[in-house]
């Protein structure tokens, strides 16, 4: 049944976890295919054609396993190659980048809105340039914040290492009265409790990754795509391109899954 097929969510690693948790959440009768391409994260240091070929290798990879609709849970994949990827291939594709954007317009009363993300999401200016579409008097901070994703991969983002380097990142971003932060990276929000402390709790955080589960769900609407089959168990399969081990680690308990298999694949790079 084509709507028992499942969704696909690709990432340059675990960051894309953050939008599978949102997806079991408010999507629980879904099936879901993960694929983390760990052995060359991080993407953000990358230059964008590179990133458009990582991107389209892990789609194929997904493509073959005959999903129904895919979620690019990568804000630096989405900034390059979201807008190839949906015109090429014949499934519904979304991005991360104009639903965090959307949310943060709705959740902004001064129209002062900080991004932060990987250098290569903060070099393509898209948020900016989504934000500025709608509502071209608001201003945005960008900030880069390269040092966070390794945080995450190495599974220290609880560590008082990790608190340091945020606190010593976001330090910039504190002088610009931001009342709403856009968290740019679909990594970021496993350091949510870091960030808000450090940005101060007056401070809205914007989780990009989980507000585009709110459009995955519009779309199974309108596509009539839903899978509304109540199975006991829903297969949940995830691929990494790294060591399983480490994946399995952090993915187990974010997603709070026990006898998670994850499954180490090629994708022929590096
Ligand atoms: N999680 C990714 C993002 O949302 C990419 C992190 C990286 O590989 O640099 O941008």
């Amino acid at each position: 049944m084509a709507n028992e097929r499942p969704i696909g969510f690709i990432d340059s690693g675990v960051g894309g976890l953050t939008v599978v948790k949102e997806a079991m959440r408010q999507l629980p009768n879904e099936e879901i295919l993960y694929l983390g391409d760990t052995a060359r994260c991080p993407y953000g240091p990358r230059p964008a054609e590179q990133v458009i070929e990582f991107t389209w290798q892990m789609t194929r990879f997904l493509l073959k396993k005959n999903i129904k609709l895919l979620v690019i849970a990568c804000n630096t994949a989405t900034a390059v190659a979201l807008e190839e990827i949906k015109q090429t291939i014949d499934i519904p594709v979304i991005g991360v980048i104009q639903p965090g954007s959307r949310a943060a317009l709705k959740a902004s009363e001064t129209g002062r809105v900080g991004v932060i993300g990987t250098l290569g999401t903060v070099k393509s200016g898209s948020y900016e340039n989504e934000l500025r579409k709608k509502a071209p008097e608001t201003y945005v901070s960008s900030l880069a914040c390269p040092k966070f994703v390794p945080i995450v991969e190495s599974n220290q983002f609880n560590s008082s290492v990790a608190k340091k380097i945020v606190s010593h990142t976001l330090a910039p971003l504190k002088r610009e009265k931001l009342d709403t932060l856009i968290m740019g990276c679909t990594h970021y929000p496993l350091l949510r409790p870091i960030i808000q402390n450090v940005m101060g709790q007056e401070v809205i955080l914007i989780d990009s990754g989980a507000e585009t589960i709110n459009d995955v769900s519009t779309l199974l609407d309108y596509f009539n795509l839903n899978n509304y089959q109540h199975a006991a168990t829903k297969s949940r399969i995830f691929y990494t391109t790294g060591s399983p081990k480490m994946f399995k680690d952090i993915a187990s308990e974010w997603l709070n899954i026990r006898d998670l298999a994850v499954t180490h694949i090629d994708l022929g790079g590096e």
